[in-house]
């Protein structure tokens, strides 16, 4: 087969009229028509009085996080961060992006683990969570592969304990989520909201990310850091710290051309993942679920999940891995190994981030309370870790809206003989 991508960039034409006509006029900076429509037609597609284009959906979550932080505990010295001396809950299964800007302010992510009906973060998790660590006021809540997480519950669970919340719908621009009985978009649903337009996302810029407000005094506060924090001196003077994180003039261009196919996109992402439902069916497999009376998502990212029963050994190091073929079995990485010789590109579940080097010494809460330290040599059992299950027995199919329903009954066919 050609070469099949995990979720590659889909470019209509009209990018390029947007990228030339920023050139043309000598528009190519970081101020520009282009930078104003895509901030205007999203504001207006998501449902929000304001967006804010960045360079990237980090920035966008790294100022969403920071501007938190400064809410809760006021401005920071500027060798500080908003959140020193502070935790933070987070979303476990999600892409680091997600909460590393709680470490760059200083803070100490907590990770709260996922539930199995729409792999987001688990609001009892959350509650046994504030049980724990009663004074926390922040949680970053991610929405895995587009589809929205449980988010009445989470929210109430925040306002409850008088939380904020950073969203993350970097992975579910145009996913909808019924909140109190009205569809509204994810983007929509936290005190600060990010989006991002990375070139494996639903529409890109190549690059490119937004943060989303209906708060004057927030947008004007995010484009101020994220153009150096300048203030209105003819020199440069500067009364707080800035960054350099402003989307460019070209970079929006190419989201301007995009924007007019989400929907199409998502209509595509939509098939896909029916494709694979139906052509799995026979399968000990299920889809990545969805809650369908309370969420429609954007299915950015098809996903399966082996039965536990049709599992093959499989065995994971840092950065190696083992597994056996054992007959009417499989495992995710075999199958990886078996498209990836088709040319075709899967990927292993986000590996959750309590499982990371980088973050094992931070804590972990489950459902049932302390994710850590509950293994022991005389006792058997170790307690639940829905998101490490799911790293072991998941996995991310090809889901680029660029496959032929053709190349999809191919790989359908390849997964199959993984299991003879
Ligand atoms: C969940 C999530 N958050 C944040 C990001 C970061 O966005 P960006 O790559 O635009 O910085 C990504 C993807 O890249 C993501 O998947």
């Amino acid at each position: 087969m050609t070469n099949i991508r995990l979720s590659s960039p889909t470019m209509h034409g009209k990018e390029q009229y947007w990228v030339d006509d920023a050139i043309l006029t000598n528009w190519v900076s970081t101020v520009g028509a282009n930078i104003n429509e895509v901030e205007k037609l999203i504001a207006e597609r998501i449902g929000v009085k304001y967006a804010v284009a960045l360079s990237c959906g980090t920035a966008a979550l790294h100022l969403a996080t920071k501007l938190a932080g400064e809410k809760l505990y006021g401005q920071a010295r500027p060798n500080e961060g908003t959140l020193q001396g502070h935790r933070v809950f987070c979303s476990d299964m999600t892409f680091d992006a997600s909460i590393n800007p709680v470490a760059y302010e200083d803070g100490e992510a907590v990770f709260i683990d996922t539930e199995p009906d729409t792999w987001n973060m688990s609001p009892e998790a959350l509650e046994k969570a504030f049980e724990i660590y009663p004074d926390v006021r922040l949680v970053v809540i991610a929405h895995l592969y587009g589809t929205p997480g449980k988010m009445e519950e989470l929210r109430s669970i925040c306002e409850k304990h008088n939380a904020l919340i950073v969203e993350d719908a970097a992975e579910s621009l145009g996913a909808q989520y019924k909140l109190h009985g009205e569809w509204v978009e994810t983007g929509t649903l936290g005190n600060y909201n990010c989006i991002s337009f990375n070139g494996n996302k639903i529409i890109t810029g190549s690059a490119g990310g937004m943060f989303l407000t209906n708060s004057g005094e927030d947008a004007n506060k995010v484009r101020k850091w994220s153009t150096q924090s300048r203030e209105a001196a003819p020199w440069y003077q500067h009364e707080e710290i800035g960054y350099n994180y402003r989307m460019s003039n070209i970079i929006a261009g190419v989201v301007r051309g995009q924007l007019p196919y989400l929907e199409e996109h998502i209509a595509q992402k939509k098939a896909i993942y029916e494709r694979y439902k139906v052509g799995l069916a026979d399968l000990p497999v299920r889809m990545n679920p969805f809650d369908a009376d309370r969420s429609r998502p954007n299915f950015w990212l098809s996903c399966m999940i082996i039965d536990e029963d049709a599992m093959a050994p499989q065995v994971r190091g840092e950065q190696d891995y083992l597994y056996q073929s054992v007959s009417g079995k499989s495992s995710p990485q075999e199958i990886l190994d078996a498209i990836a010789a088709f040319n075709a590109e899967g990927r292993p579940i986000w590996k959750p981030m309590h499982m990371q080097p980088i973050y094992r010494t931070h804590a972990f809460i489950t459902a049932e309370g302390n994710g850590r330290g509950r293994s022991n040599a005389y006792i058997a059992g170790s307690g639940i870790d829905v998101g490490a299950d799911i790293f072991r027995r998941g996995l991310c199919l090809p889901s680029d809206n660029k496959i032929t329903p053709e190349q999809q009954d191919i790989l359908i066919d390849i997964i199959h003989r993984c299991f003879r």
